[in-house]
């Protein structure tokens, strides 16, 4: 049952959301990122606790934001509202569905800079702009890149245009169509990557970084890293994956979509490690460098290796293809919110949004060169919102919507939504009310400072917080709910 009287736009194929939704999933995070902060945090022992903060917090919060996407056919704001009127609940809660689609634009103004790069670092290997560079070169290329505002600002520009086109032809014609080739393409070069990766004498060393488990390397940096990264990468509290939902047909089982497009974010990820850190070891060269790895020590390493600026030229266009398809999903929620409400056509709310975006990321690219004393607190303007989105904003409003589908609303909404069985209906509501609240409250105690949690070393205390907490939660909740509803 929904609540909207309209008839909303639906994917079109059996494969439209699952596409969709992993080409939001799959992204800068996965291929940039992913790698980087493995090699940073030690390799097989972060990967383990990845994997683990996927199936204890991403899943059941991409659930519940699917769920309620296709509950109130909408727009976050809109959905929201629709979904807790639903339930006669307070409208405070709505504030949620506003910041959602805040974070996805946010997101949107940095990353297109970072996608900027790929589009860049494309041009340049084509165009034989990398060729015998020694190191303190690419280094040299790199801040070069982003010294120049018109040369950033280029770049990045031509991805916010890229983005609006696609969006701008709405659901079934620009979004399902784009990902419908590029998804596949992508896998597709990956996987020729990772042909590559077994040929230069570097895979055993890169699947034993990434796969073998040495618990002294756990840190609780890291364990919170990778908890921070589950929100980043499964594209939650942004938007993106709830409006998605919204164009969900009424019959799929959303238990498995989500399964689907978690496994597919996670095997992306960890092919794109595969296909990177065969190059970097057969070079020698170290896999913690940082931000940098793929786009100055990648680069390096192609160059010496037979054929190298083939797959590399192959290695930016997978890039700029998984950054694509992400970058569409951000402004979604907000185009959508814009038809919805505002009567404008696709293509007028595409623009109207793409033109914003582009004042916000021309600020923030400009962190990078004239604005580069532009700080407050230490922190550029590009820092500031990757820093207010990832550290405060998805997990806030991943924290908001558990409470919301654990306390708050009508538990008939979600179970006819979900449609699981009654034993793993009790999984996803322990997951929503205990587990995931309590694993984001710790991003929140480590970003207030107030300490660290040493998670590594104390890990039954941390157990029996969550029985202690289940029992209070359950002894109270009808208690709870009552306040949080009024
Ligand atoms: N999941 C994307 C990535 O890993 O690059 C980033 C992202 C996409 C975040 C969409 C948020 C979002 F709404």
């Amino acid at each position: 049952m929904t609540t909207n009287a309209q008839p909303r736009t639906q994917w079109l194929g059996r494969w439209g959301f699952i596409l969709a939704a992993t080409g939001s999933a799959v992204g800068l995070g996965n291929i940039w990122k992913f790698p980087y902060i493995t090699g940073e945090f030690g390799g097989g022992a972060f990967v383990l606790v990845y994997l683990a903060c996927i199936l204890a917090v991403g899943v059941p919060v991409m659930m519940t934001e699917i769920a309620l996407g296709r509950r109130g056919r909408g727009s976050p704001v809109d959905a929201l509202r629709r979904v807790i009127a639903e339930s006669g609940r307070g409208s405070a809660w709505s504030l949620l569905g506003w910041m959602a689609m805040l974070c996805g634009f946010l997101i949107l103004s940095f990353y297109v800079v970072v996608a900027g790069w790929s589009f860049a670092y494309l041009w340049k290997m084509l165009s034989g702009g990398l060729a015998g560079s020694s190191v303190d070169e690419m280094a040299a290329i790199f801040g070069a890149n982003n010294a120049s505002p018109l040369n950033l600002g280029f770049w990045s520009t031509l991805v916010t245009v890229a983005t609006m086109v696609i969006v701008g032809k709405g659901v079934q014609a620009g979004i399902e169509k784009s990902v419908s080739w590029m998804m596949p393409g992508m896998v597709l070069m990956l996987l020729l990557l990772i042909g590559y990766g077994v040929f230069s004498g570097g895979f055993p060393a890169a699947v034993d970084f990434l796969f073998s488990f040495d618990a002294g390397r756990l840190s609780s940096e890291g364990m919170l890293a990778a908890l921070g990264h589950a929100f980043f990468t499964l594209s939650l509290a942004s938007g993106a994956i709830l409006t998605y939902g919204s164009y969900l047909p009424a019959t799929t089982s959303i238990a498995r979509t989500t399964l689907s497009v978690a496994l597919a974010d996670t095997v992306v990820a960890l092919m794109a490690g595969l296909a990177i850190f065969p190059v970097i070891f057969a070079n020698g060269m170290s896999p913690s460098s940082g931000p940098g790895l793929i786009f100055m020590s990648l680069p390096l390493a192609f160059q010496a290796i037979p054929m190298g600026t083939l797959f590399g030229i192959l290695f930016f266009v997978m890039l700029s293809m998984a950054a694509l398809t992400s970058s569409i999903s951000m402004v979604e929620a907000t185009v959508s919110w814009l038809c919805d409400n505002k009567g404008l056509s696709r293509r007028s709310a595409s623009w109207g949004t793409g033109l914003v975006l582009w004042l916000v990321s021309t600020l923030a690219m400009l962190s990078f060169n004239v604005g580069a004393d532009w700080t407050l607190y230490g922190k550029h303007f590009f820092d500031w919102l990757d820093y207010l989105t990832s550290r405060w904003m998805m997990p806030l409003g991943g924290l908001g919507m558990v409470m919301l589908a654990g306390f708050v609303l009508k538990s008939e909404s979600f179970r006819e939504e979900l449609g699981l069985s009654p034993g793993w209906h009790a999984l996803w509501l322990f997951m929503v009310r205990y587990v995931s609240p309590l694993g984001i409250l710790m991003i929140f105690v480590d970003a207030l400072g107030i300490t660290r949690v040493e998670f590594g070393l104390h890990w039954p205390w941390l157990l029996a917080i969550l029985v202690a907490v289940t029992l209070l939660g359950e002894l109270v909740s009808p208690r709870l709910r009552r306040t949080l509803c009024s």
